[in-house]
């Protein structure tokens, strides 16, 4: 009797966390430290792996990658960060890439220089070093992940995972990275 009484709140138990998106696994920018933002987020990071919901193209653009290295800096103009990305195609060729954001009144919302229609929301992620960004335009969005390091804990990717499912972002590409990070972009 006690034995099965156990085994059955087991169950519940197992039901209830494997089907249910606690707060701990839903998108969060309550980590983010507002008065140093975005001085933090200055520097390098690397491009690890990218979610979207299945059957939509937003992970296409990332199929030829096998790396990528992104430098932020901030720009002359306040109120601006530039972001130049060094991506190793599959083929061996690095393409440069640059961008600017403005910085919105919201804080942690981001737009892009060009792109009107494309909104890009930073949150915190669950291990050191790490961030997720959520980009939206009129058609698609998708969760970005970028490290500080290339070194990837496990727990960090299973955060990243755990999240994107929560938001229904069940197609999760990981990059190869089996190549060499490309020269900074100039
Ligand atoms: C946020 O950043 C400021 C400025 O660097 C610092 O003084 C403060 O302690 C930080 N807050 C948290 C919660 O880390
Ligand atoms: C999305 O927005 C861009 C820029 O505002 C516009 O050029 C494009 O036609 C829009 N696409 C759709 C499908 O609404």
């Amino acid at each position: 009797m006690i034995v099965s009484a156990w085994r059955y709140l087991l169950y519940l138990y197992g039901l209830v966390f494997d089907s249910q998106c606690d707060r701990s696994h839903q998108l969060s920018a309550s980590r983010i430290n507002r008065t140093e933002f975005p001085l933090q987020y200055l520097g390098g990071w690397y491009f690890l792996a990218a979610a979207a919901e299945p059957g939509t193209r937003a992970l296409d653009i990332f199929k030829v990658m096998d790396n990528g290295h992104f430098t932020v800096q901030e720009s002359a103009e306040m109120e601006k960060l530039e972001f130049r990305a060094s991506i190793r195609v599959k083929d061996g060729s690095c393409v440069p890439r640059k961008w600017i954001y403005l910085l919105t009144e919201e804080r942690t919302e981001l737009r892009t220089e060009g792109h009107p229609d494309l909104v890009t929301e930073l949150f915190s992620c669950d291990c050191p070093g790490c961030v997720v960004l959520k980009e939206t335009d009129n058609t698609s969005s998708r969760l970005l992940l970028y490290t500080r390091s290339q070194e990837l804990d496990t727990d960090c990717m299973s955060d990243f995972m755990q999240k994107s499912t929560c938001e229904g972002y069940k197609e999760v590409l990981h990059l190869p990275r089996t190549q060499e990070i490309c020269p900074p972009h100039e």
